[in-house]
């Protein structure tokens, strides 16, 4: 579904961000992209959907090449929500702004208020809907960006730390969300600092490395190398407490379902240690 080849980025200025990427990610993946701040994540997000030109390499989607002719029709497969909600949304009302984007594609009013309905309730501000973006608090505005890229109804799906400043449950809320899109088949990218949420949902990782690809493989292959977290700025995540305590478990890939079998013979043992209490989730 995404193929990036030798992606090649400098910021006028000079700073290189992006030197050399490639990556490969399936139809119907979740992958989350990791890396220290200033490693290359949003530049490398914003390549997917055109909104920084290529300068060396390529960026496919669907077979189709991401460049100015394309920029239309690749938005229409991608829909993008910016790290920060502020460079997203501006429409006067909550309302308005998720509706946007599904009035641009031409669709009539009824399919609109059934869009913005869903999407505004997929990400819990239906109460929202008619107050002024102003007079929204960062965390609201952050679901409502994310709703009007949902209420496009893309295939693919690229969040910029799409988590940042949710509170904990509006967090377990929306990586639910993006499980049940996931395994509708919907694609999705996200960049991410959160280590303890990649193991539950993310099924490919890559990490970043001053602009370049340090590792991208499955979930093993990258926290299985502590060394290499380490240098990329990680840590490792809580749920590898589960390895500590089962050393069985190392020689089996990791499945959600059986750390949440595990998770719960250390609840019935009061004893789960540092292992966060996120509400695992089948994957
Ligand atoms: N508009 C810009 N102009 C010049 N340099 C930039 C610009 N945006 C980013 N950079 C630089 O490019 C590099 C990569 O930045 P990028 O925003 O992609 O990092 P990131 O991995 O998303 O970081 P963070 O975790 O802080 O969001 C950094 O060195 C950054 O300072
Ligand atoms: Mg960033």
């Amino acid at each position: 579904m995404i193929r990036v080849e030798d992606l090649c980025f400098t910021y006028p200025g000079g700073t290189v961000a992006l030197d050399g990427v490639s990556l490969e990610v399936p139809e119907g993946s979740f992958l989350a992209i990791m890396g220290a701040n200033g490693s290359g994540k949003s530049t490398l997000l914003k390549h997917l959907n055109g909104l920084l030109a290529t300068q060396a390499g390529s960026v496919h989607i669907a077979d189709i090449e991401v460049n100015g002719k394309s920029f239309d029709e690749v938005n229409r497969i991608v829909g993008f929500v910016f790290q920060d909600p502020n460079d997203q949304i501006f429409a006067p009302t909550v309302r308005e702004d998720i509706g946007y984007g599904p009035r641009n594609l031409g669709l009539d009013e009824v399919e609109i208020a059934r869009r913005v309905e869903k999407a505004a309730g997929q990400v819990a501000i239906t109460e929202l809907l008619d107050r002024p973006i102003h007079h929204l608090s960062y965390g609201q505005k952050k679901r409502l960006s994310i709703a009007g890229v949902l209420a496009m109804e893309p295939r693919v799906l690229v969040l910029d730390e799409p988590t940042a400043s949710l509170d904990p449950m509006g967090e377990r809320r929306l990586m639910r969300l993006l499980h049940e899109l996931n395994r509708g088949g919907m694609t999705v990218v996200m960049a991410t600092h959160d280590v303890d949420l990649v193991p539950l949902y993310a099924r490919q990782v890559c990490l970043l490395r001053a602009g370049r690809l340090a590792v991208s493989g499955g979930l093993r292959e990258v926290f299985g190398d502590q060394e290499l977290i380490e240098r990329c700025h990680l840590r490792l995540p809580r749920i590898s407490y589960l390895f500590e305590m089962f050393p069985e478990l190392s020689e089996l890939p990791l499945t959600v379902g059986m750390a949440r079998r595990k998770l719960e013979e250390l609840l019935e043992r009061g004893d789960t240690g540092p292992v966060s209490p996120v509400e695992l989730c089948e994957n």
